[in-house]
């Protein structure tokens, strides 16, 4: 079997290059190892910077987004008695975010992906690439008892953090950089209407809290708790107890509780490999780097990624600039390491630290106090926050 791109991994990465490819005419098989509704019973993020949201108008896959995402113009961060708004419509000349879960984005693109009929293999086990450092790559895997061989012109590894197309790249060639908090985030799912019809991130001695939705019935709450607990030990009523002690009392008080949806812990950690590509395998996504949730980047620079890798392989099949792709990686990662900075920062503002001792803690509340506190630290988090701009292809 042959295709231009060979793309490993079906979430957000993977099918939204698939469809931006397959637009433009670009031929593409994707190649997943779990099936669409395991896919799609995974709950995770929920914040949809503009550039994000500029793609999957392009990519066609728009219509329930447009229809049913909130748009929002402004959040608010919570410390010591005080609630702080961040304006980010007023900050950034008018962007703005959208809550739409990444669910549902998933969901949008397999569904376009069906309509179209572009190929793709799901329950694929032992996907292996080869050759990846000639120009004839291909991959092999396994499906329905039958081993199938994919050649193509390039390799995009969507496949996630714990996917085969990193592990393919010769360990000598790649840097890594890590950081792993020592606690993680518990989320909680649940058919509430929102306490307030924007998202509150609170720093609290107790530890950090998120306020989110997914719509005006449904709610995302999350709370920071140790690295090692377990989300059996936490009922729903112990979460919507500590939540409340964790939120300002006006918001507390407000709170309407119901029995949860989904309950998860994920860890946080910040992680970049550099270089992104290696031949003709290309890193893009979760494959390449993790963020910590608290900044909502971690969607969006797999669209950045997925955005830039698109412009490019348009330029190779259109005008024949292949130089641009050793450029992929350093595009990249200039906007990665940027994101990585601000997810960094805010996690480090907003949580409570095991470690930290009392001077930690009052130069925490003076970074909130100062940042909040000056126009220039409120644009910064605004621009931030609503997504730096994509690079030009050139
Ligand atoms: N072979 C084939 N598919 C694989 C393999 C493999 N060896 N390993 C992993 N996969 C699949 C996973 O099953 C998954 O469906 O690759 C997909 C990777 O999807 P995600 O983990 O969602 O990664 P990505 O598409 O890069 O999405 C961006 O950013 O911060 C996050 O929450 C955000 O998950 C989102 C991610
Ligand atoms: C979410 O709604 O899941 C969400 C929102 C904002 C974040 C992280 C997660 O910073």
């Amino acid at each position: 079997m042959k295709t231009k791109v060979a793309i490993i991994g079906s979430g957000p990465s993977g099918l939204l290059l698939g469809q931006l490819l397959h637009r433009a005419g670009i031929d593409n098989v994707i190649v997943e190892r779990k099936n669409p509704d395991y896919i799609l019973s995974r709950i995770r993020a929920g914040v949809l910077e503009q550039g994000m949201v500029d793609l999957l108008r392009e990519a066609g896959v728009s219509e329930r987004m447009d229809a049913s995402g909130l748009v929002h113009d402004g959040f608010e961060m919570a410390f010591n008695g005080r609630r702080e708004r961040i304006d980010l419509k007023a900050l950034t000349d008018g962007k703005t975010v959208m809550v739409y879960g990444q669910t549902e984005v998933t969901r949008d693109l397999m569904d376009a992906r069906t309509a179209v009929g572009a190929r793709s293999f799901y329950d694929a086990e032992n996907v292996q690439p080869h050759d990846i450092k000639t120009d004839a790559p291909y991959l092999t895997f396994d499906c329905d008892g039958e081993t199938i061989r994919l050649d193509c012109d390039y390799i995009a590894g969507c496949d996630g953090f714990h996917g085969v197309s990193r592990q393919s790249i010769p360990e000598e060639t790649l840097k890594v950089f890590e950081r792993v908090y020592p606690f993680g985030w518990l989320g909680l799912l649940a058919d509430t209407p929102p306490v307030s019809h924007e998202l509150i991130y609170a720093n609290h001695a107790r530890g950090f809290a998120l306020c989110s939705m997914r719509s005006p019935t449904r709610t995302r709450y999350y709370l920071q708790v140790g690295a090692q607990e377990n989300v059996a030990d936490w009922s729903d009523e112990r979460f919507w107890d500590e939540l409340k002690l964790r939120l300002p009392a006006d918001v507390a008080e407000r709170l309407v509780t119901g029995p949860s949806l989904e309950k998860s812990i994920a860890p946080l950690r910040s992680f970049v490999v550099e270089p992104m590509q290696y031949g003709r395998l290309f890193l893009l996504g979760d494959a390449a780097h993790i963020v910590p949730p608290t900044g909502a980047k971690g969607l969006n620079l797999a669209a950045s990624d997925v955005s830039t890798l698109y412009r490019i392989l348009l330029k190779v099949y259109g005008e024949g600039r292949t130089d641009l792709l050793e450029k992929y990686s350093e595009i990249c990662l200039r906007r990665i390491w940027k994101a990585e900075r601000f997810s960094w920062w805010m996690t480090s503002i907003l949580h409570t630290f095991p470690d930290a001792d009392a001077f930690s803690k009052r130069l925490q509340q003076t970074e909130l106090d100062y940042y909040l506190g000056s126009a220039a630290g409120r644009k910064t988090i605004a621009e931030n926050y609503v997504g730096l701009p994509y690079e030009s292809i050139e």
